[in-house]
Protein backbone atom coordinates (compact mmCIF):
# COMPACT_ATOMS: atom_id res chain seq x y z
CA UNK A 1 0.00 0.00 0.00
CA UNK A 2 1.36 3.50 -1.01
CA UNK A 3 1.07 6.46 1.59
CA UNK A 4 1.24 9.45 -0.05
CA UNK A 5 3.04 12.17 2.62
CA UNK A 6 1.07 15.22 1.57
CA UNK A 7 -2.38 13.99 1.36
CA UNK A 8 -1.59 11.65 4.37
CA UNK A 9 -3.96 8.81 2.46
CA UNK A 10 -3.29 5.76 2.43
CA UNK A 11 -5.08 4.01 -0.72
CA UNK A 12 -3.64 1.91 -3.09
CA UNK A 13 -3.57 4.91 -5.94
CA UNK A 14 -2.86 7.41 -3.47
CA UNK A 15 -0.32 9.12 -4.77
CA UNK A 16 -2.03 9.40 -7.91
CA UNK A 17 -5.36 10.41 -7.09
CA UNK A 18 -6.36 10.91 -3.64
CA UNK A 19 -4.19 14.49 -2.98
CA UNK A 20 -6.79 16.25 -5.02
CA UNK A 21 -10.12 13.92 -4.09
CA UNK A 22 -8.97 13.99 -0.17
CA UNK A 23 -8.68 17.61 -0.39
CA UNK A 24 -11.63 18.14 -2.31
CA UNK A 25 -13.52 15.91 0.31
CA UNK A 26 -12.28 17.69 3.41
CA UNK A 27 -13.02 21.37 1.59
CA UNK A 28 -16.82 20.28 0.49
CA UNK A 29 -17.11 18.88 3.71
CA UNK A 30 -16.28 21.72 5.64
CA UNK A 31 -18.46 23.81 3.19
CA UNK A 32 -21.10 22.11 4.11
CA UNK A 33 -20.14 21.87 7.84
CA UNK A 34 -20.15 25.82 8.28
CA UNK A 35 -23.47 25.74 5.41
CA UNK A 36 -25.01 23.98 8.18
CA UNK A 37 -24.22 25.46 10.91
CA UNK A 38 -25.80 29.27 9.38
CA UNK A 39 -29.19 27.41 8.79
CA UNK A 40 -29.40 26.01 12.69
CA UNK A 41 -31.68 27.95 14.27
CA UNK A 42 -30.94 29.42 17.82
CA UNK A 43 -31.80 26.38 20.68
CA UNK A 44 -32.53 23.98 17.68
CA UNK A 45 -29.66 21.60 16.69
CA UNK A 46 -29.93 19.79 13.47
CA UNK A 47 -29.85 15.68 13.95
CA UNK A 48 -32.66 14.77 11.47
CA UNK A 49 -31.01 11.06 11.17
CA UNK A 50 -32.15 11.16 7.23
CA UNK A 51 -30.97 14.43 6.49
CA UNK A 52 -27.60 15.29 5.45
CA UNK A 53 -26.57 16.75 9.17
CA UNK A 54 -27.75 13.45 10.33
CA UNK A 55 -25.57 11.50 7.76
CA UNK A 56 -22.74 13.95 8.54
CA UNK A 57 -23.09 12.86 12.37
CA UNK A 58 -23.21 9.27 11.63
CA UNK A 59 -19.90 9.06 8.97
CA UNK A 60 -18.40 11.21 11.88
CA UNK A 61 -19.16 8.62 14.66
CA UNK A 62 -17.69 5.88 12.29
CA UNK A 63 -15.03 7.80 11.54
CA UNK A 64 -14.49 9.14 15.49
CA UNK A 65 -12.60 6.05 16.18
CA UNK A 66 -10.09 6.41 14.05
CA UNK A 67 -6.67 8.10 13.23
CA UNK A 68 -3.11 8.71 12.50
CA UNK A 69 0.20 8.96 14.32
CA UNK A 70 2.57 9.74 12.12
CA UNK A 71 1.60 7.36 8.88
CA UNK A 72 0.34 4.97 11.07
CA UNK A 73 -3.72 3.97 11.33
CA UNK A 74 -4.61 4.38 15.36
CA UNK A 75 -7.60 4.42 17.24
CA UNK A 76 -8.00 8.04 18.98
CA UNK A 77 -7.70 6.25 22.71
CA UNK A 78 -4.42 4.89 21.54
CA UNK A 79 -2.78 8.45 19.81
CA UNK A 80 -3.29 10.24 23.17
CA UNK A 81 -0.72 7.60 24.73
CA UNK A 82 1.23 7.14 21.81
CA UNK A 83 1.75 11.02 21.56
CA UNK A 84 2.67 11.35 25.53
CA UNK A 85 5.07 8.80 25.22
CA UNK A 86 7.21 10.24 22.37
CA UNK A 87 7.88 13.91 24.37
CA UNK A 88 8.31 11.74 27.57
CA UNK A 89 10.94 10.03 26.00
CA UNK A 90 12.74 13.31 24.26
CA UNK A 91 11.83 15.42 27.13
CA UNK A 92 15.55 16.04 27.64
CA UNK A 93 16.72 16.02 24.69
CA UNK A 94 14.13 17.98 23.28
CA UNK A 95 15.71 21.40 23.28
CA UNK A 96 19.17 20.34 22.21
CA UNK A 97 17.48 17.83 19.09
CA UNK A 98 15.26 21.31 18.04
CA UNK A 99 18.44 23.29 17.79
CA UNK A 100 20.22 20.46 15.54
CA UNK A 101 17.44 19.64 13.17
CA UNK A 102 16.66 23.41 12.93
CA UNK A 103 20.16 24.58 12.29
CA UNK A 104 18.76 26.87 14.93
CA UNK A 105 15.66 28.49 12.74
CA UNK A 106 13.11 27.52 15.31
CA UNK A 107 14.66 30.40 17.08
CA UNK A 108 13.67 32.96 14.58
CA UNK A 109 10.44 31.43 14.37
CA UNK A 110 9.70 31.79 17.71
CA UNK A 111 10.99 35.48 17.60
CA UNK A 112 8.85 36.14 14.71
CA UNK A 113 5.40 35.00 16.92
CA UNK A 114 6.58 37.09 19.57
CA UNK A 115 6.52 40.05 17.16
CA UNK A 116 3.76 39.39 15.60
CA UNK A 117 1.91 39.40 18.67
CA UNK A 118 3.50 42.45 20.20
CA UNK A 119 1.87 41.98 24.06
CA UNK A 120 1.01 45.29 25.42
CA UNK A 121 1.50 45.73 29.03
CA UNK A 122 -0.65 44.05 31.26
CA UNK A 123 -1.12 41.11 28.45
CA UNK A 124 -2.33 37.77 30.12
CA UNK A 125 -0.76 34.99 27.86
CA UNK A 126 -1.87 31.19 27.90
CA UNK A 127 0.80 29.25 25.98
CA UNK A 128 -0.84 26.22 25.17
CA UNK A 129 1.41 23.11 24.64
CA UNK A 130 4.00 24.89 25.93
CA UNK A 131 6.43 22.40 26.36
CA UNK A 132 9.77 23.50 27.68
CA UNK A 133 9.10 26.94 27.86
CA UNK A 134 10.50 28.64 25.11
CA UNK A 135 7.55 30.71 24.03
CA UNK A 136 6.75 31.93 27.66
CA UNK A 137 10.66 33.56 28.36
CA UNK A 138 9.90 35.14 25.01
CA UNK A 139 7.37 36.75 25.87
CA UNK A 140 8.40 37.43 29.44
CA UNK A 141 11.51 39.12 27.97
CA UNK A 142 9.67 40.93 25.87
CA UNK A 143 7.16 42.64 28.39
CA UNK A 144 9.99 43.56 30.39
CA UNK A 145 12.29 44.93 28.18
CA UNK A 146 8.89 47.18 27.07
CA UNK A 147 8.38 47.98 31.02
CA UNK A 148 11.60 49.56 31.34
CA UNK A 149 11.44 51.20 28.40
CA UNK A 150 8.47 52.57 29.22
CA UNK A 151 9.63 52.98 33.10
CA UNK A 152 13.10 55.14 31.37
CA UNK A 153 11.04 57.08 28.85
CA UNK A 154 8.75 58.43 32.18
CA UNK A 155 11.84 58.62 34.54
CA UNK A 156 13.26 60.54 31.48
CA UNK A 157 9.99 62.94 31.23
CA UNK A 158 10.80 64.17 34.75
CA UNK A 159 13.89 65.88 34.49
CA UNK A 160 14.41 67.63 37.86
CA UNK A 161 14.24 64.52 39.84
CA UNK A 162 17.29 63.90 42.10
CA UNK A 163 18.83 60.31 41.93
CA UNK A 164 17.30 59.47 45.29
CA UNK A 165 14.15 59.60 43.70
CA UNK A 166 15.46 57.61 40.81
CA UNK A 167 16.79 55.06 42.77
CA UNK A 168 13.39 55.03 44.99
CA UNK A 169 11.24 54.64 42.19
CA UNK A 170 12.90 51.35 40.88
CA UNK A 171 13.24 50.15 43.97
CA UNK A 172 9.43 50.73 44.21
CA UNK A 173 8.73 49.20 41.04
CA UNK A 174 7.13 45.57 42.43
CA UNK A 175 5.85 44.56 39.29
CA UNK A 176 8.52 44.46 36.37
CA UNK A 177 6.12 42.85 34.31
CA UNK A 178 4.16 45.78 34.44
CA UNK A 179 1.32 43.47 35.16
CA UNK A 180 2.01 40.94 32.35
CA UNK A 181 1.42 37.20 33.27
CA UNK A 182 2.09 33.99 30.87
CA UNK A 183 0.67 30.49 31.98
CA UNK A 184 2.19 27.14 30.39
CA UNK A 185 -0.09 24.52 29.80
CA UNK A 186 0.91 21.04 28.91
CA UNK A 187 -0.10 17.23 28.92
CA UNK A 188 3.06 16.35 29.48
CA UNK A 189 4.67 16.16 32.95
CA UNK A 190 8.46 15.36 31.73
CA UNK A 191 8.00 18.52 29.00
CA UNK A 192 6.85 20.51 32.04
CA UNK A 193 9.76 19.11 34.21
CA UNK A 194 12.73 20.55 31.76
CA UNK A 195 10.60 24.21 31.57
CA UNK A 196 10.57 24.82 35.13
CA UNK A 197 13.96 23.56 35.42
CA UNK A 198 14.97 26.24 32.57
CA UNK A 199 13.21 28.57 34.22
CA UNK A 200 14.68 28.58 37.63
CA UNK A 201 17.63 28.21 36.08
CA UNK A 202 17.20 31.17 33.90
CA UNK A 203 15.73 33.03 36.76
CA UNK A 204 12.14 33.32 35.74
CA UNK A 205 9.72 33.31 38.73
CA UNK A 206 7.51 36.39 38.82
CA UNK A 207 4.59 35.79 35.73
CA UNK A 208 4.87 32.56 34.94
CA UNK A 209 2.75 29.82 36.30
CA UNK A 210 3.06 26.11 34.78
CA UNK A 211 -0.34 23.79 34.31
CA UNK A 212 -0.76 20.31 33.63
CA UNK A 213 -3.37 19.80 31.20
CA UNK A 214 -5.23 19.24 28.09
CA UNK A 215 -5.73 20.93 24.50
CA UNK A 216 -8.79 19.81 24.27
CA UNK A 217 -10.24 20.42 27.67
CA UNK A 218 -8.15 23.11 29.07
CA UNK A 219 -8.52 24.03 32.72
CA UNK A 220 -9.63 27.36 32.76
CA UNK A 221 -12.10 29.62 32.63
CA UNK A 222 -13.95 31.17 29.60
CA UNK A 223 -13.03 34.74 28.66
CA UNK A 224 -9.65 34.55 30.78
CA UNK A 225 -6.72 35.62 28.30
CA UNK A 226 -6.07 38.63 26.13
CA UNK A 227 -3.68 35.91 23.79
CA UNK A 228 -3.66 32.57 23.38
CA UNK A 229 -0.47 30.78 21.25
CA UNK A 230 0.40 27.00 20.52
CA UNK A 231 3.75 26.71 18.87
CA UNK A 232 4.45 23.09 17.49
CA UNK A 233 1.87 21.32 19.29
CA UNK A 234 -1.56 21.62 17.58
CA UNK A 235 -0.77 19.05 14.83
CA UNK A 236 -0.04 16.34 18.16
CA UNK A 237 -3.40 16.60 19.27
CA UNK A 238 -6.14 13.96 18.35
CA UNK A 239 -9.02 16.32 17.82
CA UNK A 240 -7.62 19.42 16.39
CA UNK A 241 -11.29 20.92 16.10
CA UNK A 242 -12.15 20.56 19.57
CA UNK A 243 -8.94 22.29 20.70
CA UNK A 244 -9.32 25.36 18.45
CA UNK A 245 -13.15 25.60 20.30
CA UNK A 246 -11.31 25.79 23.26
CA UNK A 247 -8.84 27.87 22.36
CA UNK A 248 -11.97 30.01 21.37
CA UNK A 249 -13.94 29.32 24.88
CA UNK A 250 -10.75 30.67 26.93
CA UNK A 251 -10.35 33.66 24.85
CA UNK A 252 -11.58 37.30 26.09
CA UNK A 253 -13.61 38.92 23.45
CA UNK A 254 -11.01 40.82 21.41
CA UNK A 255 -8.26 38.21 22.16
CA UNK A 256 -6.56 36.67 19.59
CA UNK A 257 -5.17 33.39 18.73
CA UNK A 258 -2.10 32.29 17.04
CA UNK A 259 -0.59 29.66 15.82
CA UNK A 260 2.95 28.01 14.78
CA UNK A 261 3.52 25.46 12.98
CA UNK A 262 4.66 23.00 10.22
CA UNK A 263 2.96 24.02 6.84
CA UNK A 264 3.21 23.03 3.24
CA UNK A 265 6.20 23.89 1.40
CA UNK A 266 5.14 25.81 -1.86
CA UNK A 267 8.32 25.82 -3.72
CA UNK A 268 8.39 22.09 -5.14
CA UNK A 269 12.61 21.99 -5.41
CA UNK A 270 12.63 23.27 -1.95
CA UNK A 271 9.68 20.47 -1.06
CA UNK A 272 11.49 17.71 -2.54
CA UNK A 273 14.97 18.55 -0.40
CA UNK A 274 12.68 18.81 2.88
CA UNK A 275 11.08 15.54 1.83
CA UNK A 276 14.74 14.11 2.04
CA UNK A 277 16.25 16.12 5.25
CA UNK A 278 13.14 15.22 6.94
CA UNK A 279 13.12 11.59 6.25
CA UNK A 280 16.69 10.75 5.41
CA UNK A 281 18.87 12.94 8.09
CA UNK A 282 16.28 13.83 11.02
CA UNK A 283 15.22 10.14 12.27
CA UNK A 284 19.47 9.46 12.34
CA UNK A 285 19.88 13.06 14.11
CA UNK A 286 17.11 11.27 16.84
CA UNK A 287 19.14 8.02 16.97
CA UNK A 288 22.70 9.41 17.17
CA UNK A 289 21.71 12.62 20.25
CA UNK A 290 18.87 11.51 21.71
CA UNK A 291 19.18 7.43 21.10
CA UNK A 292 15.54 7.52 19.47
CA UNK A 293 14.40 6.94 16.24
CA UNK A 294 10.90 6.25 16.22
CA UNK A 295 10.02 9.93 18.21
CA UNK A 296 11.88 11.55 15.10
CA UNK A 297 10.32 9.61 12.57
CA UNK A 298 6.97 10.31 14.37
CA UNK A 299 7.82 14.20 14.59
CA UNK A 300 8.46 14.32 10.21
CA UNK A 301 5.53 11.89 9.53
CA UNK A 302 3.22 14.00 11.48
CA UNK A 303 4.09 17.22 9.64
CA UNK A 304 3.28 15.73 6.61
CA UNK A 305 -0.36 14.35 7.95
CA UNK A 306 -0.86 18.53 9.29
CA UNK A 307 -3.59 20.55 6.95
CA UNK A 308 -1.93 23.39 4.65
CA UNK A 309 -2.31 26.42 5.06
CA UNK A 310 -5.62 27.33 3.77
CA UNK A 311 -7.19 24.71 4.72
CA UNK A 312 -6.25 25.07 8.43
CA UNK A 313 -7.31 28.75 8.16
CA UNK A 314 -10.11 27.09 7.30
CA UNK A 315 -10.56 25.27 10.49
CA UNK A 316 -10.09 28.39 12.72
CA UNK A 317 -13.10 30.14 10.97
CA UNK A 318 -14.92 27.01 11.93
CA UNK A 319 -14.10 27.04 15.19
CA UNK A 320 -15.68 30.80 15.25
CA UNK A 321 -12.50 33.12 15.12
CA UNK A 322 -12.39 35.86 12.58
CA UNK A 323 -10.00 37.87 10.37
CA UNK A 324 -8.14 35.08 10.19
CA UNK A 325 -4.63 35.24 8.44
CA UNK A 326 -1.89 33.82 7.99
CA UNK A 327 2.07 33.81 6.94
CA UNK A 328 4.06 31.48 5.24
CA UNK A 329 7.80 31.56 6.57
CA UNK A 330 10.83 29.78 5.25
CA UNK A 331 8.97 28.64 1.80
CA UNK A 332 6.18 27.74 3.82
CA UNK A 333 8.51 24.78 6.43
CA UNK A 334 6.56 26.72 8.63
CA UNK A 335 3.08 29.09 9.04
CA UNK A 336 1.79 31.59 11.86
CA UNK A 337 -1.83 31.30 11.68
CA UNK A 338 -3.58 34.30 13.30
CA UNK A 339 -7.43 34.71 14.55
CA UNK A 340 -9.07 37.12 16.58
CA UNK A 341 -12.52 35.95 18.70
CA UNK A 342 -14.97 39.38 18.24
C1 LIG B 1 6.83 19.89 19.62
S1 LIG B 1 6.43 20.25 21.29
C2 LIG B 1 6.30 21.99 21.28
C3 LIG B 1 6.77 22.63 22.56
C4 LIG B 1 6.88 24.14 22.54
N1 LIG B 1 5.62 24.77 22.25
C5 LIG B 1 7.92 24.60 21.56
O1 LIG B 1 7.57 25.27 20.59
O2 LIG B 1 9.09 24.29 21.76
C6 LIG B 1 4.77 19.72 21.36
C7 LIG B 1 4.17 19.77 22.75
O3 LIG B 1 2.77 19.53 22.65
C8 LIG B 1 2.37 18.85 23.84
N2 LIG B 1 1.05 18.25 23.62
C9 LIG B 1 0.73 17.23 22.81
N3 LIG B 1 -0.57 16.97 22.88
C10 LIG B 1 -1.10 17.86 23.76
C11 LIG B 1 -2.42 18.10 24.25
N4 LIG B 1 -3.46 17.38 23.86
N5 LIG B 1 -2.59 19.11 25.12
C12 LIG B 1 -1.54 19.86 25.54
N6 LIG B 1 -0.28 19.67 25.12
C13 LIG B 1 -0.06 18.68 24.23
C14 LIG B 1 3.50 17.88 24.07
O4 LIG B 1 3.50 17.36 25.36
C15 LIG B 1 4.72 18.74 23.73
O5 LIG B 1 5.22 19.36 24.86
Amino acid sequence: MQHDVRSGCCHPTAKMAAPRSCALWSYCGRRWSRLMRCCELPGIRSSWPGGPLGARQLSQEKQATETHFGFETVSEEEKGGKVYHVFESVAKKYDVMNDMMSLGIHRIWKDLLLWKMRPFPGTQLLDVAGGTGDIAFRFLNYVQAQHKGKQKRQLRAQQNLSWEEIAKKYQNEEDPLGGSRVVVCDINKEMLKIGKQKAHARGYKAGLAWVLGDAEELPFDDDKFDVYTIAFGIRNVTHIDQALQEAHRVLKPGGRFLCLEFSQVNNPLISRLYDLYSFQVIPVLGEVIAGDWKSYQYLVESIRQFPPQEEFKEMIEDAGFEKVTYESLTSGIVAIHSGFKL
